[in-house]
Formats: C-alpha cells, sequence, structure tokens
C-alpha cells in the first residue's frame, strides 16, 4: 500500500481492528495502525531513521503510524532543519547515571544520582566524593529514586538547594514522593539541615523549578503504567504541578484555596509526566515538556488554576496502544499544547539558551530526548514552533539534562540504565556543523559462505529487525521471513518502497546481498 493510501485509511479509520477479548473481561478494543508516513519516528525523515536505526539499533517510539488531527497549524511536525551554527562535543567526566544538576554560583555542577546520592563536578571534569547526608534511596527502581536538584536563587547568601526523590523507607507504609531543602556545608562536603518541606505516597515529584517570586513549582507525575482519572481529581497531588513556598507552606494566591475538596498545593492540573520544566528568562512563566505514554507528547506554557487535559484529552495512547477517551484530542476548558510530538522522543530536560557562544541558538528551545535519544533544538516565534532540529541522535544516548554553562557552553547529562556509563557532555561553538556519523559499511565481499551469512545476521539485526520483527514475522513492516526471490528482496532493500526507506546508501552492496539471503533463511 503505497503512503498516501495509508494515511487514507488512518484518517477514515478504515484499518482500526479489534484484538481479540478473552473469558469473561471485556476490555476496550485495541486498534491496530498500519506504518504511515510517521514511521519514520523520531528520527525526521526515512533516510535519517534508516542512517540512525543502522547505528543506534531500533527506536521503540515508532510502532506505527499513530495521527491525529493537530487544532491549529504547526501544532506539530514543524519543519525538520540542519541549523548552521558549528559545533564540537567534548566528555567532561564519566558518571553514574543522573537525573538532576544545576550550576552553583561559581561554576560547579551540583549533579543528583538516580539510585541516591549528589556529587559536585568542576568544569574541567573533576568529580567529588559523594555528599554526606544525602537521604539514602531504598531499592531505587524506575519510576523511583532520586530525581532533581535545584540551586536556590539567593544560594551565595543562604546556600540553600532543594531536591527532590521517591522511595520507600522502614517508617513509610508505601513509597513516598518528597520535596526537601537542605544547606550545603561551607567545605562543600555534605548537607546540612536536610528538611522535608512536602511529601506524600500521591507525589512523584519528577522536577523542580523556583519562580522568580522565590515560590518551588513541583512537576509531580500522573500514574506511568497506563492513565488513570487521578491526573483530573483535585483532591489528589498525582498529574500536577505543586507550587510551595520555600520553607513548605502553601502560597496565599494558589488558585484552587477556596476549594475544600482540593489539595491546597495544587496550581495546574492534567499532566502525565513532566521531566522538562523552566522558567522562561523574559516572562517568568513556567514552561514544560510532558511525556505521554506513546505518542502525543507536548510543549506547554503552564498558568495557574489551568487544566492541561489528561486524560480527557490527548494526542497520544496508553502504552497498551488503548485510545484515550476514545482518542479524543480537544474539549473546552482544556489547554491545547503549543506544540506536540508522535511519535514520542520523551522530553527530558529543558533549557532555553541566551548565551552569546552560539549567536544561531540565541532564543532556541533545547530538550533532551530519554528513549528518543536526542537534543531537539525549536525554534520559536513567540509561543510557535517554527522549526525543529536533531542533535546529536547519532551517538545513540538517552538524555536526561541539558542546561547552559555559566561559560555559555551548553552542558548535556545522559541517562543509560547501565551504571558509570553515563557522561556529562559539553557543547562547545566551532566553526563547521560536525559531519554526521555513518554506519561502518563493510565493502569487501565476505570470502566465505559461513561469513557471508554472519554478516547477514548482523545487517538484519541492525537494519531490518527494529521493523520487521527480530525473526521477519513483521511489526511496523510486513511479514518478509523466508522470502526467497532474494533478487526481489535486494531490490526492496536498495531502492524502498512504499513507507520502507531506501537502504542503498547506508548499505554496502555486499551487505544488501547477504541480508536478502538471511531473510530466505528465517524460518516461515
Ligand atoms: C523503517 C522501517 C523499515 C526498515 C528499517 C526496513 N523495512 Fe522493509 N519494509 C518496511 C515497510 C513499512 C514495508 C512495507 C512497504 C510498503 O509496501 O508500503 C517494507 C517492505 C519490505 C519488503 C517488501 C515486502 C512485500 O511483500 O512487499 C521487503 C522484502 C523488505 N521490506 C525487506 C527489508 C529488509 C531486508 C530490511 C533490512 C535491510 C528492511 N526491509 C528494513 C519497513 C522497513
Amino acid at each position: 500500500m503505497t503512503i498516501a493510501a495509508l494515511s487514507r485509511a488512518v484518517a477514515t479509520g478504515a484499518l482500526a481492528v479489534a484484538v481479540a477479548t478473552s473469558g469473561w473481561s471485556q476490555p476496550a478494543p485495541i486498534p491496530q495502525f498500519p506504518p504511515g508516513p510517521n514511521f519514520a519516528g523520531v528520527a525526521g525523515s526515512p533516510a535519517e531513521h534508516a542512517r540512525i536505526t543502522a547505528l543506534c539499533g531500533p527506536n521503540r517510539n515508532a510502532r506505527d503510524g499513530y495521527s491525529t488531527t493537530p487544532a491549529f497549524p504547526g501544532q506539530t511536525k514543524a519543519p525538520i532543519v540542519t541549523g548552521k551554527q558549528g559545533y564540537a562535543v567534548q566528555t567532561v567526566a564519566k558518571i553514574d547515571r543522573p537525573f538532576g544538576m544545576d550550576f552553583l554560583p561559581d561554576g560547579r555542577m551540583l549533579v543528583s544520582f538516580r539510585n541516591g546520592g549528589m556529587r559536585l563536578v568542576s568544569l574541567d571534569g573533576a568529580v567529588s566524593e559523594p555528599l554526606a547526608n544525602v537521604p539514602q534511596m531504598v531499592q531505587p527502581r524506575l519510576g523511583s529514586g532520586m530525581y532533581d536538584v535545584i540551586v536556590d536563587r539567593d544560594f551565595a547568601r543562604n546556600r540553600t538547594i532543594y531536591f527532590t526523590y521517591h522511595t520507600r523507607f522502614a517508617t513509610d507504609s508505601a513509597a513516598m514522593g518528597r520535596v526537601a531543602s537542605a544547606r550545603l556545608s561551607a567545605d562543600s562536603r555534605s548537607l546540612e539541615d536536610v528538611k522535608v518541606l512536602r511529601e506524600g505516597a500521591d507525589i512523584q515529584p519528577r522536577r523542580i523549578v523556583q519562580a522568580r517570586d522565590g515560590t518551588l513549582l513541583i512537576m509531580s507525575a500522573g500514574n506511568l503504567a497506563d492513565v488513570g482519572p487521578a491526573p483530573q481529581t483535585l483532591s489528589s497531588q498525582t498529574g500536577k504541578v505543586l507550587r510551595i513556598n520555600r520553607d513548605g507552606t502553601i502560597p496565599k494566591d494558589n488558585p484552587f484555596l477556596s476549594n475544600p475538596q482540593a489539595n491546597p498545593a495544587v496550581w495546574a492540573l492534567g499532566f502525565r509526566d513532566i521531566h522538562s520544566a523552566l522558567i522562561h528568562p523574559r516572562t517568568g512563566e513556567l514552561w514544560a515538556a510532558e511525556n505521554t505514554p506513546m505518542g502525543g507528547d507536548e510543549l506547554n506554557v503552564i498558568r495557574a488554576g489551568r487544566n492541561y487535559g489528561m486524560p480527557v484529552i490527548s494526542y497520544g495512547r496508553q502504552n497498551s496502544g488503548a485510545l484515550i477517551n476514545g482518542g479524543k484530542t480537544a474539549q473546552a476548558g482544556m489547554e491545547q499544547p503549543l506544540y506536540y510530538w508522535t511519535p514520542s522522543f520523551a522530553p527530558s530536560g529543558f533549557m532555553l539558551y541566551t548565551g552569546r557562544a552560539f549567536p544561531e541558538w540565541r532564543g532556541d528551545l533545547f530538550i533532551g530526548g530519554m528513549s528518543g535519544e536526542q537534543l531537539v533544538r525549536l525554534e520559536m516565534k513567540g509561543e510557535r514552533v517554527v522549526a525543529e532540529e536533531k542533535l546529536l541522535m547519532d551517538r545513540c544516548q538517552r538524555i536526561k539534562v541539558v542546561k547552559q554553562g555559566p561559560d555559555g557552553n551548553i552542558y548535556v547529562l545522559t541517562d543509560e540504565m547501565a551504571p558509570e556509563q553515563n557522561e556529562i557532555l559539553r557543547i562547545v561553538p566551532a566553526r563547521t556543523v560536525p559531519a554526521q556519523r555513518q554506519p561502518v559499511v563493510k565493502t569487501a565481499a565476505p570470502s566465505t559462505p559461513a561469513a557471508a551469512s554472519e554478516v547477514g545476521a548482523a545487517v538484519y539485526g541492525r537494519a531490518c529487525a527494529s521493523c520487521h520483527g527480530p525473526q521477519g514475522a513483521g511489526a511496523s513492516g510486513p511479514r518478509i521471513a523466508g522470502r526467497t526471490d532474494t533478487e526481489v528482496v535486494a531490490t526492496v532493500v536498495r531502492n524502498g518502497q512504499g513507507a520502507m526507506p531506501p537502504l542503498g546508501g547506508v548499505l554496502s552492496a555486499a551487505e544488501i546481498e547477504a541480508v536478502s539471503r538471511h531473510v530466505g533463511q528465517l524460518p516461515r
């Protein structure tokens, strides 16, 4: 089927089919969508997707071509550009898996680690011993552990920091989310006077930012599996932005104080999982990018008392693929995102560049992608996204933090699961845009049949499995296992077909021949 035919079919819902239900339970049918024009996933174009897939392996976000109609032109899929700003990437230090980072006034980075603890890292890469007196994380797992850390705007005077975490101590009946403050000791080796400012089993305090008036805004995630109703329930702190004073008290102008049912800390509602938050340097407003389960990641300006829609409206779906509220994307009284991404890139870390080192990037937004393994750069016109660039994709690293350094350079912290595999990267100006890294291309024909079949299996694993499944049984691309018409397969691989990208530019002739034979050997 052609791309046009596929997108017509998606638009009319003609290809939505129900999966079987079992036993007494009658779960809502999960619609299936074929690969669509969006199959290129998070990488931009089909050719770029093929290049990145060959380098980094499959990306799980681009499962199918589900796509929704935007509320206004330009709300999604801004033109993907390659900017003119030259830059180079340096590795400052190797570290454990981080979550948050903020700069101290003396230029050092204060880094929090997912598995617990904090360290100071100087701009030349010297990593301190762990700070003493940081609350210990108990069995940090996916979705739990130490989260963000920020430095008070008056740190030079009060040496105060704020940090967030989610864990279960011996005294807790359930895992608790906590927002804490502390003072960094005069010798910068330990925390003093650690105080819990707010806690609750219904708080997942992913990010924290400090507004101009000194109050703390806390991004409390919603249900991380399929989204339930809590983000819309004012009595719950789940799926909310919370606002508290520096001492943990409730600000007198919080928006829901006159509602006796509402939790007094709630400041805005209707969220899934915000990992990206900043105070806009010009307007002082809260900007955030949000993870939705599958597709539909959002960019928003978040304002007091407003409702951002989850799970009543969404441009994404549940992790299972089930539609959220029948696929509804708009409702009166609920905010529309400034911009959204389908498929997801899993936004984390957020920065608006204001420095002098990169003149072409001044005023641009930068957002790290976790599963999307990229640094997104957005060119803005007011609150409109006018262009998007995908940076650092060929490094194949999850990105957790992006911050402008005191030197005007850009600091990026990676987020690989394995300990000690993460890096603090520094993006510095250079005369030219770095050349794109190409997948390793073997040109010499393999000398023995055994070597040829090894090459075929290896090429299949890195260039085909993401779309056709590990054994060729089909995924977003069709079943191809057991196809013995090797010449036809080779032609499709070289030239592409419909929604399948041409791979002639990324694979050598020998690799194409080997992979086409390998397809024929996969069990039908
Ligand atoms: C980015 C996803 C993607 C990748 C990577 C990919 N394919 Fe495909 N492939 C598709 C899609 C989608 C189709 C269906 C195209 C259409 O007809 O619209 C397809 C079609 C095909 C077909 C034709 C099937 C038919 O019956 O018409 C063959 C053969 C094939 N792919 C082989 C491969 C091989 C071998 C590789 C690895 C070298 C590969 N593909 C990599 C997505 C992909």
